[in-house]
């Protein structure tokens, strides 16, 4: 595992252990971002300072997610590994403990301790507030804790007040969970029902983001654009008009929102993308699957038409809108010819970028006992429309190619004296720049292109 060799990270017994360290990595989507930066806020105040270097950690935080088995799968591996750092750790005489957090705790609760006994701590993405308060209960009594509860109280409030971002660009979750129960998906049942934050809370949370020099944020939610928060008027609030709310920040220069429901893209929300200045003009929209018959069976309550008429409206009002979305292919059942109505769909909205994902069955969601296709089908559909996907991509980017974009830039590129930002279209763009240049929105020349990132030349002027 390498870390053996790097580092034993044991320290000698008896030496002064100084301020604990908790190493949190992370697994799946931006939300559990969200989440582990805010279990660093929340445990810093307690003595526990973050480390990048899980040998340095005295406890060891996955936060994980468990949309697909070889996400989950992935955490079990880790743990393994984990497991021996632990041994060793207690044979030198210091603790380490272990937690699991994410989609994967919510799921599994007390069958994660009883598959890998190195596990002290199993807590829930709504639990995960009381972080500070498990751990102190585990080191003053070793057994192992579950909590898995929905709790009554406000997660959000129970947290404290956002601390300096790590980076320009910010998430911030303005809804959780979901009540669509697509028959493939978990997210219902781990995350829970749809519940959205009031909009005072996240405008304060967006104001001290905005202090503290972020200049994008990404409002998240499993279902964002279903968002009704109360308003200060005592009024549900659409996602549109939180979005024209906090566009009136001072500092703030960006807004997007990930991920949509196709169902939930209100008119409002597609007007805001025309006159809204600060919402970027990009859009992720899953469709998951281009034939009827399939799109019904996954319970997704729209057909293809519906989908393309959607783009339709909103590329109307705004014409240079980037679309990016989310496909599965080898739903139990599906045919080639339906399979070939997914790629119809792509090849006709021209997508800048697609995640596509083998149907992977899920304990306990209606998809999984359905009669399976074989797995090699899957493999083979899911190549063949990569390779689809990648040729989109590299098209979208390369029409970029001698124009001049907008880049916030986000941290330090690969290569020394380089830094990298994105787009308005969210495509990551490599430049010559001064470290100083981080966190401000600068004018790129773009003179190349691949299938995932552009390169480009700071304008001389904006050096
Ligand atoms: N198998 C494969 N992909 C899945 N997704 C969700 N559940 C599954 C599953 N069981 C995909 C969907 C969703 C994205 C986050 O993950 O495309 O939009
Ligand atoms: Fe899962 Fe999204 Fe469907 Fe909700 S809308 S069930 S999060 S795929």
């Amino acid at each position: 595992m390498g870390q053996e060799e790097r580092n034993p990270g044991v320290r000698p017994a008896g030496s002064d252990p100084g301020p604990r360290k908790v190493h949190i990595k992370t697994f799946g989507c931006q939300m559990n971002v969200y989440d582990s930066e805010r279990m660093a806020e929340l445990l810093a105040p307690a003595g526990i300072a973050e480390t990048a270097d899980m040998d340095e950690a005295d406890i060891v935080v996955l936060n994980t997610c468990h949309i697909r088995e070889k996400a989950a799968e992935k955490v079990y591996s880790d743990l393994g590994r984990i497991r021996q750092l632990k041994d060793r750790r207690r044979q030198a005489g210091r603790r380490t403990i272990v937690a699991v957090a994410g989609c994967v705790a919510q799921a599994e609760g007390g069958e994660i301790t009883r598959r890998e006994p190195a596990v002290d701590l199993v807590v829930g993405p709504q639990s995960y507030h009381r972080l500070a308060d498990l751990i102190a209960r585990l080191e003053a009594d070793a057994l192992p804790i579950v909590e898995t509860e929905f709790p009554e109280e406000d997660k959000f409030a129970a947290l404290p007040a956002r601390a300096r971002s790590r980076s320009p660009a910010a998430f911030l979750t303005v809804q959780e969970g979901c009540d669509k129960f697509c028959t493939f998906c978990v997210v219902p049942y781990t995350r829970g029902a749809e519940f959205s934050r009031p909009v005072a809370a996240i405008e304060a949370e967006a104001r001290r983001l905005a202090d503290h020099g972020v200049r994008e944020i990404t409002l998240l939610g499993q279902n964002v654009n279903a968002y009704h928060g109360a308003g200060p008027d005592g009024e549900a609030w659409s996602l549109a008009r939180l979005i024209s709310r906090l566009a009136g920040i001072g500092g703030l220069e960006r807004l997007r929102y990930t991920t949509s429901h196709p169902c939930d893209m209100g008119d409002d929300l597609i007007a805001a993308h025309r006159d809204e200045p600060k919402l970027m003009p990009f859009l992720h929209l899953p469709f998951q699957a281009g034939s009827d018959r399939i799109l019904a069976a996954m319970n997704r309550r729209h057909t293809g038409r519906d989908y393309l008429a959607l783009i339709e409206r909103i590329r109307r009002a705004r014409p240079d809108i980037a679309l990016s979305t989310d496909v599965i292919v080898g739903f139990p059942g599906e045919t080639e010819a339906e399979f070939s109505a997914t790629v119809a769909l792509l090849e006709h909205v021209g997508f800048a970028q697609a995640y596509s994902f083998k149907y992977s069955p899920r304990p306990g969601t209606p998809a999984a006992s359905m009669a399976q296709l074989p797995e090699s089908v899957r493999d083979d559909r899911l190549q063949r429309l990569q390779a689809v996907v990648e040729r989109h991509q590299t098209s979208f980017n390369s029409a970029s190619v001698g124009k001049v974009v907008p880049v916030l830039f986000e941290r330090a590129g690969r290569h020394a004296g380089q830094l990298v930002g994105r787009s308005p279209h969210m495509q990551w763009v490599h430049a010559e720049a001064e470290s100083s240049l981080c966190g401000h929105v600068l004018e790129v020349e773009i003179r190349a292109a691949g299938a995932n990132s552009l390169g480009g030349r700071l304008r001389s002027d904006a050096a």
